[in-house]
């Protein structure tokens, strides 16, 4: 009669075969386990708040313009200065403010706010713009992109979404 080792001892046969059971699963679920957290990741992940406060209502004179820095809409932890963006805030009123793109909408090179000429120039190619950031002059072929702004209690939020070149 020819036996064999699993018929001899079947309580060993079952324990090896739960073991490659298990080690089959763990190792799909290793598998499984890094594109899952990639496509469910971000339903859990929390979305930074775009709206970027640059300052107090009060820090802002009627009439001027000026510049403001924030933190780009999607900041990598590690991205530091490269984080952030500019924009030019002008306060129209008493509660109603502007922020200007600081690209120009020919190619997008920087312009600059001229207070004395109540103008922004492009040093690129000359294009020019009025105070409300309409083309006064140059290849522009449109005004300055202008990002949404709010008044929440004292402070002055700019929604740091991307602006078209
Ligand atoms: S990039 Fe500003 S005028 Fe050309």
């Amino acid at each position: 009669m020819i036996t064999t080792e699993g018929s001899r001892n079947p309580s060993r046969r079952r324990l090896l075969e739960r073991v490659v059971v298990g080690a089959g699963g763990l190792i799909s679920a290793l598998v499984a386990i890094p594109p899952l957290a990639m496509f469910l990741g971000p339903m859990f992940r929390r979305v930074p708040e775009p709206w970027r406060t640059v300052g107090r209502v009060n820090d802002f004179r009627i009439g001027e313009t000026v510049q403001v820095t924030f933190e780009n809409a999607s900041p990598i932890p590690w991205s530091g200065q490269t984080g952030l963006t500019a924009a030019w805030l002008r306060r129209e009123s008493e509660g109603r403010f502007i922020a200007f793109s600081v690209n120009c909408a020919h190619l997008g090179c920087p312009v600059r706010w001229e207070g004395r000429a109540q103008l922004f120039f492009c040093p690129c190619h000359g294009g020019t713009y009025y105070a409300d950031g309409s083309v006064a002059a140059g290849p522009p072929p449109r005004g300055l992109s202008q990002y949404a702004v709010r008044v929440q209690g004292d402070q002055v939020q700019i929604l740091a979404s991307p602006l078209p070149l």
